[in-house]
């Protein structure tokens, strides 16, 4: 059969370790080339020396002047609550009542639910966000359009059902039961079909009985390979509100470790309140961060502890979460993250974010070679930077002396116009100003 052969010019950036580990941790091709077969990444490197491998009229797609690196991985987000984004409430417990459940009702129709899936979609890739951890709704519905609008571009994404039988109105309610068995028909209906995964999704412990959460932690033993998602310690009331529910457990984190929920594949959102015991626990189990800069500056939730993560090598990722985030880009997420940072006494090096929303998400989603690099093989998933995006980003970007100083001008003036293109498994899924 013809392989299919596809090779683009551009300067290409990508990561093999976390740069604050190693001082190799990145590669950088100036005058690049990536070439690609069958949708996956064949090899990476120089132009000049890659460009008499290519066999004979291969055609090359000429991005010189942008910036060729893998598409962004947003590790926590919830697509029903994009008409939601941006919604004025004094604090999470509020918001999630006023805004974020009767929302959520809707979705127990599914031309409502694809409609905004498909929206949603279309706004991560104009945003050069590839992989996601998705939340939908507590409806088997919401789920079936998300993978839906997923599966029609071929993108790599992890969704789930909510899990939620208590302390929420009626409408939005399963069971112990019902809440397991419709887990478990959906892993059968989605995972692994094409290039969707799984994701457990107990909404947080105070809207889950322990039935449920021990039920979640059966499933999560039957099939390792799904992903769990779940918030934890995002704000300091919620926090009081999980200790009057669970008053044996020795804290937040310790409700979901009780029942098994900590495992590689176990996406944590937020983590802001937790204790030295409660991050040990997580880099022992493998357990991910996904930090969430945009929504917890939004809703007042807290300043994301960086130092002590990183002391207690926690493995880290950057993450959106709208609708309480308050942009789908993941370059003003790192923007935000960076000054969340600093606030903590840590300085962050754009390069160290490109790393986060990058590799770091690809490992924290244990999805090292699949996506994330350009590594041979991996699945061809990457976007096109443009550094003269604005007016402003042309004038800054060309008085740039360093990788890293470009970088960080694109990280904290970027947004969804620096996107000029997004590819998905080798196919461009999204072309600026189409
Ligand atoms: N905790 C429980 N549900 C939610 C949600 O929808 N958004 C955020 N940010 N936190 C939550
Ligand atoms: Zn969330």
């Amino acid at each position: 059969m013809q392989q299919d052969i596809k090779a683009f010019r551009a300067s290409i950036l990508h990561f093999t370790a976390d740069p604050a580990l190693s001082d190799k941790a990145h590669s950088w091709h100036e005058d690049g080339l990536l070439v690609l077969r069958d949708g996956r990444v064949q090899a990476v490197g120089d132009y000049a020396q890659l460009k008499d491998m290519l066999p004979p009229g291969t055609q090359v797609r000429d991005y010189r002047g942008k910036i060729i690196m893998p598409g962004f991985i947003d590790t926590h987000i919830h697509y029903p609550q994009t008409d939601m984004i941006a919604s004025p409430a004094p604090g999470l417990l509020p918001w999630l009542e006023t805004y974020t459940f009767p929302t959520e009702r809707q979705f127990k129709d599914p031309a409502h639910a694809r409609g905004v899936a498909d929206f949603f979609v279309k706004e991560l890739l104009r945003c050069g966000t590839t992989t996601a951890m998705v939340y939908c709704t507590v409806h088997q519905e919401s789920v079936d359009a998300f993978f839906g609008a997923a599966e029609a571009y071929d993108l790599r994404m992890a969704a789930g059902k909510v899990m939620m039988d208590r302390h929420s109105p009626d409408f939005l309610q399963d069971t112990a039961e019902s809440g397991a068995r419709e887990s478990e028909e959906l892993i059968h209906r989605w995972h692994n079909k094409g290039r969707n995964m799984y994701a457990l999704t107990p909404r947080f412990a105070p809207t889950s009985t322990e039935a449920q959460l021990q039920m979640c932690g059966e499933l999560a033993r039957a099939y390792p390979d799904t992903y769990v998602q779940t918030h934890v310690a995002e704000n300091t009331d919620e926090v009081a509100w999980v200790k009057s529910l669970f008053p044996n457990a020795r804290s937040y984190l310790d409700v979901y470790d009780q029942v098994g929920l900590l495992r590689p594949r176990s996406m944590y959102a937020h983590c802001i309140w937790l204790d030295n015991e409660d991050r040990a626990r997580m880099a022992a189990t493998g357990a991910a961060v996904s930090m969430c800069a945009t929504s917890n500056l939004f809703l007042g939730s807290g300043l994301f502890d960086f130092a002590a993560a990183d002391r207690q090598q926690v493995a880290l990722s950057l993450a959106t979460d709208v609708g309480g985030g308050t942009s789908f880009s993941m370059l003003q997420t790192m923007n935000e993250t960076y000054k969340v940072a600093r606030m903590g006494g840590t300085y962050l090096p754009a390069l160290r974010m490109f790393y986060l929303a990058t590799l770091g998400g690809a490992r924290s989603m244990q999805l090292e070679g699949v996506v994330g690099n350009f590594g041979p093989g991996a699945e061809a998933d990457f976007i096109v930077l443009d550094p003269k995006a604005t007016p402003l980003l042309e004038r800054r970007t060309t008085r740039c002396n360093s990788l890293e100083e470009l970088l960080f001008a694109l990280a904290l003036l970027g947004d969804d116009r620096a996107i000029a293109a997004t590819y998905a498994a080798g196919k461009q899924v999204h072309l600026r100003g189409e």
